[in-house]
C-alpha cells in the first residue's frame, strides 16, 4: 500500500515552507524563469514571502494520465517538475482563520463553538465527574474523530439518523459529560463556511462550528497570497465568488463575467438569464491577465466552463483571445478543490462529482493539445488536506478543552475508500468505512481497506472506537443524577 512516507519526510506534523523548490514570479510574470528542458514548468508564484502559508509537497501526480488512469488520481511520484506549481500545495499556516469564523453572540462576544448553551449545574457536575474519573477523561481528550459528511452524516440535505446520535454522544451525552474532540473533513464544496455550517447544524441537530470544519476548498484560501487575478469555477449561482472573496482573493473572475462580455465564447450555451446578466461583472477581457484557474465546486455549465478553461489554458499568459505557440510550456496553473468521482446524494445511486469534470477536461486538453494537463487536486486523500486537518484539530482542542495539542488516537469515518480511507490510512489514522454512502460492498474494500473496520453506520463506528479507547463499559448517556463523589447514580444510592 502506498504511504505518505514514500513521498514526504514527516507526514504527521506540518512542515516548514519548502521555498527552495520554488522560483520567484510576480503576478505580472515579469520575473518568471523557466527550465525549457521541462514541459509544464510554470512555477508557483512567490519568493518565499508567504508568511501565512505552508507549502506541503504534493503526494499525487500533478500530471494527468489520460492514457492509463481515467478512473482515479494516481499516487505516483510524477508530480511535474520541481519548479512547477504542481510540486506543492499551499495551506494556511494559521490554525484559526478569523475571517472564516462567525460563531459569536449577538453582542459580539465569542461563544463556545461546538458546545451547547451554558448549563452551569451540569458543567460543574461533569467537571467533578471528570476529576473523579481522571484516567478515562485523559483518554477522551487524547482521541478525536474526523467525520466525512456526505454518505456518513447526511445524504444531500437529508439526515442519516445515526449521525445525529453519534454527534450527541461526542457533544457531551456520555458518562463523563465531556466533549470528545471531532472535526468535519469533507470534500464537499460550493458555499462559504459559515453558511454551510449553519445549514449542517440544522440538519444534524448538533452545533457545527467553522472552527471545526474543513471543506474541500477551505485550505485553498492560502492561494490568495500567490495569485492576483483568478478564474473561479463551479457552484450554484455566485456562491463560489463569495467563497473566494472571503478567502481574500483580490481580483475574482467567474465564467458568467466572461460570458456576459463575449457571449460567442460559448456557442453551446442556451440560457443566460436576465438575473445572471445583471449580477455578472463584464469587462474587457483582452486587457485582463488571469493568473490561475480555481475549480472550487461542481460545474453547473459544463460546456461554457470547459470552453473558457480550454481557452485560458491555451492562451498567452492567461489573456483571453490570445493563443500561445507551444501549449506544452508555461501552462496556466489550474487547481481543483477535490477529486471524487462519485458523491452520494438523495438519489438512489451516487452521482458524478468534481472528478468527472476534471477527467473531461484532461481528455479534451490531451485531444486538442496533444499534451497531458498539469493540475493540482486538493481534498481528501491529498496530504495537504490532512496536514491542515491536524492544524484545525489542534486548535479545536484548545477551544473545547483549553489544551492546544493534537490528540493521539484519531479516527476517520468515511464512506469513500478512495478518498476518506486511503488518505486516513496513509496519514496513520484509524479508519472506519461505513456502508451508508459510496461503499456498498461486502466485507472490507479490497484496494483501500479500512484498518479499524467496516460498519453499518457512523453510530456503530463511533461507539466501537469509544469502547476501544475508553473501556468496553463506557456509557453513551449523561446522567443528571450522578453522585459527583462516587460516580454512582445518586438517586438509586439514596434509595
Ligand atoms: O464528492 C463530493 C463531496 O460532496 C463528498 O463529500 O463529505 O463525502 O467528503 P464528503
Ligand atoms: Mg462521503
Amino acid at each position: 500500500m502506498p504511504s505518505f512516507q514514500d513521498n514526504t519526510a514527516e507526514p504527521a506534523r506540518p512542515q516548514t515552507p519548502t521555498n527552495n523548490l520554488l522560483q520567484k514570479v510576480k503576478s505580472n510574470g515579469s520575473t518568471r524563469k523557466f527550465d525549457h528542458n521541462l514541459q509544464h514548468s510554470l512555477p508557483i508564484p512567490g519568493d518565499g514571502a508567504h508568511p501565512g502559508s505552508i507549502e506541503v509537497p504534493a503526494t499525487r501526480s500533478s500530471m494527468a494520465e489520460t492514457d492509463y488512469l481515467m478512473h482515479s488520481l494516481s499516487l505516483t511520484d510524477r508530480r511535474g517538475s520541481r519548479n512547477s506549481f504542481g510540486a506543492s500545495l499551499p495551506i494556511p499556516k494559521s490554525k484559526r482563520q478569523s475571517r472564516l469564523s462567525s460563531v459569536a453572540n449577538a453582542d459580539g462576544r465569542p461563544t463556545r463553538p461546538g458546545m451547547p448553551a451554558i448549563q452551569p449545574t451540569r458543567d460543574i457536575l461533569s467537571s467533578q465527574i471528570q476529576d473523579v474519573k481522571a484516567k478515562i477523561t485523559a483518554a477522551a481528550k487524547d482521541m478525536a474523530f474526523a467525520f466525512d459528511i456526505d454518505g456518513v452524516l447526511v445524504h444531500g440535505d437529508r439526515l442519516i439518523p445515526e449521525g445525529q446520535r453519534a454527534l450527541e454522544i461526542l457533544n457531551g451525552d456520555n458518562e463523563l459529560g465531556i466533549k470528545i474532540p471531532h472535526i468535519f473533513l469533507t470534500n464537499g464544496s460550493g458555499k462559504v463556511e459559515t453558511a454551510r455550517c449553519a445549514q449542517l447544524s440544522k440538519i444534524l441537530r448538533n452545533p457545527v462550528s467553522t472552527d471545526q470544519f474543513i471543506q474541500s476548498h477551505t485550505p485553498m484560501s492560502a492561494l490568495a497570497d500567490y495569485y492576483e487575478t483568478v478564474l473561479v469555477v463551479g457552484g450554484e449561482n455566485y456562491q463560489c465568488r463569495e467563497v473566494a472573496k472571503q478567502y481574500g482573493f483580490k481580483d475574482i473572475v467567474v465564467p458568467n463575467d466572461i460570458y456576459a462580455s463575449m457571449p460567442t465564447i460559448s456557442p453551446l450555451r442556451e440560457h443566460f438569464t436576465a438575473e445572471q446578466r445583471a449580477t455578472s461583472t463584464p469587462r474587457d477581457f483582452s486587457k485582463v491577465k488571469i493568473n490561475a484557474i480555481l475549480v472550487f465546486s461542481d460545474s453547473r455549465e459544463y460546456a461554457t466552463d470547459l470552453q473558457i478553461i480550454m481557452d485560458l489554458l491555451q492562451s498567452e499568459d492567461g489573456v483571453l483571445g490570445t493563443r500561445k505557440k507551444d501549449p506544452s510550456v508555461d501552462q496556466l496553473p489550474i487547481y481543483f478543490s477535490q477529486g471524487d468521482l462519485l458523491c452520494p446524494t438523495e438519489h438512489p445511486t451516487p452521482r458524478m462529482s468534481q472528478g468527472t469534470f476534471r477527467i473531461a477536461l484532461e481528455a479534451i486538453y490531451k485531444a486538442i493539445t496533444g499534451h497531458e494537463l498539469e493540475r493540482v487536486v486538493y481534498g481528501k486523500p491529498e496530504l495537504a488536506t490532512y496536514k491542515y486537518a491536524d492544524e484545525v484539530m489542534t486548535s479545536w482542542m484548545d477551544t473545547i478543552h483549553g489544551e492546544e495539542k493534537l490528540p493521539k488516537n484519531i479516527y476517520m469515518i468515511g464512506d469513500n475508500p478512495a478518498s476518506d480511507i486511503t488518505g486516513g490510512n496513509m496519514y496513520g489514522w484509524n479508519t472506519c468505512l461505513v456502508r451508508t454512502g459510496v461503499y456498498q460492498g461486502e466485507g472490507n474494500d479490497d484496494e483501500n481497506p479500512a484498518n479499524f473496520g467496516v460498519f453499518p453506520n457512523v453510530l456503530e463506528a463511533v461507539q466501537t472506537a469509544l469502547r476501544k479507547e475508553l473501556g468496553q463499559d463506557f456509557m453513551f448517556k449523561w446522567n443528571d443524577n450522578i453522585n459527583p463523589v462516587t460516580g454512582e447514580n445518586s438517586v438509586s444510592a439514596i434509595e
